[in-house]
């Protein structure tokens, strides 16, 4: 089957994410190029990241052995790191205005010395973090907004706090078996995989569909006694408890980029809905729920946060947090229908 996107290339061709970004563009003559700047920047920030994570373990035993210079690093967790690599990639290309980071209270500013852009960036640098010591896979999550702050300077919260309908393009990475990239900027959801030999990330998955109905479902269910009757009832359903379908199987890593992943390729839901102890659920809006949902319905799938379309809540902080029912949209669609005894 020819790629639907990308007419000149076959199935065969070898396709770097560079040239698909660029190619991509040159579809839309408005294009100033800045996004796919953005873009190609990323791409080389995660895949320093993805060298960080390879060699997790050996950080210390390598820095004890006085191999090589650690540098304080071996102090540091690797979310930290994987912050500071996505800032200094980003910080000076002249394309962004301001930053924001699961990892940092506020906004992270452009150094002055460096041109403001017209896009913000919000990102989770190292998603499922507490895996890293027991060698699970983990992610990095990103989004890119258009500032609707007037000007040419730093961009300030209001350019943050827009509803994901508005995001320009979205994506994360997973540092997994291997490490892909997975991206939309509005046309499709499209995947990579880093060939680290060559150091490319190569079109591996073109234009992603879900299936509509999935097989996998991915949940902590030790939150049930916390959980309201219409979440629990909804458990059910996608269990088959109550006859009303098969049951899906369970599958949780606890990395939301990797979960995601597997039902994003295989078919299936991930929820993490409110709970009595956490009424908003765990999950950041803006770092890790919106532009899942962005990547998720490029790929027909669906994402709500129990009551609405996800992508758009307006939000009111930074970190706010959302539950999330992410996936399959028929089973996104079952989730929306049976908590509407919780309103
Ligand atoms: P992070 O490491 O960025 O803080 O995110 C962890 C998140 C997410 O990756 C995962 O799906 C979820 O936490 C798991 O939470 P529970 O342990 O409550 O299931
Ligand atoms: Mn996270
Ligand atoms: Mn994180």
């Amino acid at each position: 089957m020819p790629h639907t996107s990308m007419l000149n290339h076959s199935d065969t061709s070898i396709v770097t994410i560079d040239r698909f970004i660029i190619e991509q563009e040159a579809k839309f003559p408005e294009a100033t190029g800045e996004l796919s700047g953005i873009l190609y920047d990323l791409a080389v920030a995660a895949k320093m990241i993805s060298s960080k994570v390879r060699r997790a373990g050996l950080i210390d035993i390598l820095g004890a052995a006085g191999s090589e210079n650690v540098q304080g690093e071996n102090q540091q967790k690797l979310d930290i790191i994987a912050n500071a690599i996505i800032t200094k990639a980003m910080d000076h290309g002249g394309r962004l205005c301001a930053m924001a980071s699961e990892e940092e209270e506020g906004i992270i500013p452009i150094p002055p010395q460096f041109k403001c852009g017209k896009y913000v960036l919000l990102f989770d640098p190292l998603d499922g973090s507490s895996n890293i010591d027991v060698n699970v896979p983990v992610g990095t999550i990103f989004s890119v907004l258009r500032r609707v702050t007037a000007g040419t300077g730093q961009g300030s919260k209001e350019d943050m706090l827009q509803p994901g309908l508005a995001q320009v393009a979205a994506g994360y990475v997973i540092y997994g078996s291997s490490t892909m990239m997975v991206y939309s900027a509005g046309h499709g959801a499209h995947g990579f995989t880093l060939d680290p030999s060559i150091g490319e990330f190569l079109l591996s998955h073109p234009n992603i569909r879900i299936p509509a109905v999935g097989k996998y479902l991915s949940v902590n269910d030790s939150y049930e006694r916390d959980w309201s009757e219409p979440v629990k009832a909804l458990m059910r359903r996608y269990r088959g408890l109550d006859g009303k379908r098969d049951p899906m199987n369970v599958r949780y890593v606890g990395s939301l980029v990797a979960d995601f992943h597997r039902n994003l390729l295989g078919g299936g839901v991930f929820v993490y809905p409110a709970n009595r102890k956490a009424p908003t659920g765990k999950l950041r809006l803006l770092y890790e729920c919106n532009p899942l949902a962005f990547i998720c319905e490029q790929a027909g799938g669906a994402a709500a946060d129990g009551k609405r379309r996800l992508m758009d809540v307006a939000p009111t902080e930074l970190h706010q947090r959302s539950p999330l029912y992410i996936g399959s949209r028929d089973d996104v669609e079952t989730a929306l229908r049976i908590l509407e005894d919780d309103r």
